[in-house]
């Protein structure tokens, strides 16, 4: 049995260092990470810029590889998987929630979503694509194209084309970043809600108030990992936030 299926885990980070070699010297982006993340948790990874989150989400997604340490995903050791392995756990295994400018302008709202799920193989993904466009509140939208759209609508089809796949584990980058306050924290509703429905979300953000909405905060500085607790205070809804 993998380690972190005996500790209940379904992410498990040991050691993991990742030092990017450039001209002007060599970087460590992330240095000795550990960490145990349990299942249907809502975990934000919470640092200034810099701090190493992006390296950090990169490496449980399998963009990138760590230059030492072992990553242990839902049962695989993500850091030995090669060609056609790497693509499956993509696939079956993590998701990214894309940033809006990753839809396809020539796809409909609906056409976007549906490809996600039927990418991500699921049976029926004409279903899925329009239950995941009407969970985000683009029931109406649905034939609409993304340059028909607002920066928010568009979001939030990238959004439901991320959750269409169905994978366990979702991975956000600064999900907010260029949003506005009111559909920013509609986004982090329906994050916080897929957690609650037994996803294992990761939310990076530079931005502490966001932290308060976790289950566990991770808090990174310099590459280390400089703590590992829930929100002092308690988890908060997202409609409690402020920023
Ligand atoms: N491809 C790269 N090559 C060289 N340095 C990098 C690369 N990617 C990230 N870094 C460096 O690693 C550190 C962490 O970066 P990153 O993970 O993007 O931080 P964050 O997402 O917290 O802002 C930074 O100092 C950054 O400049
Ligand atoms: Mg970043």
């Amino acid at each position: 049995m993998p380690p972190e299926e005996a500790s209940g885990a379904i992410i498990a980070l040991s050691n993991v260092t990742k030092r990017f070699v450039t001209p002007a010297g060599t970087v460590v982006a992330l240095d000795s990470a550990t960490l145990s993340v349990p299942a249907a948790c809502l975990v934000v990874v919470l640092g200034p810029s810099g701090s190493g989150k992006t390296t950090l989400l990169n490496m449980i997604g399998a963009l990138d590889t760590p230059s030492d340490g072992v990553i242990d995903v839902a049962g695989k050791r993500v850091t030995d998987l090669r060609g056609a392995q790497r693509f499956a756990y993509r696939r079956n295994t993590v998701t990214f929630v894309f940033q809006a400018f990753n839809l396809f302008p020539e796809l409909t709202a609906l056409e976007n979503v549906h490809f996600g799920a039927e990418a991500a193989g699921r049976s029926s993904p004409a279903e899925v694509a329009r239950a995941m466009l009407e969970a985000v509140e683009l029931g109406h939208r649905l034939h609409h194209f993304p340059h028909e759209l607002s920066g928010g609508e568009q979001q939030r089809v990238a959004i439901a084309r991320s959750l269409a796949t169905g994978n366990p584990v979702l991975l956000a980058d600064e999900p907010t970043g260029e949003l506005d306050y009111r559909t920013g924290i509609q986004i982090l509703r329906l994050l916080r809600q897929r957690a609650g429905g037994g996803k294992t979300v990761l939310v990076v953000t530079h931005n502490r108030e966001i932290a308060r909405m976790a289950d566990l905060v991770v808090e990174l500085r310099g590459g280390r990992i400089v703590g590992v607790a829930p929100p002092a205070g308690g988890t908060l809804d997202p409609a409690e936030l402020r920023w």
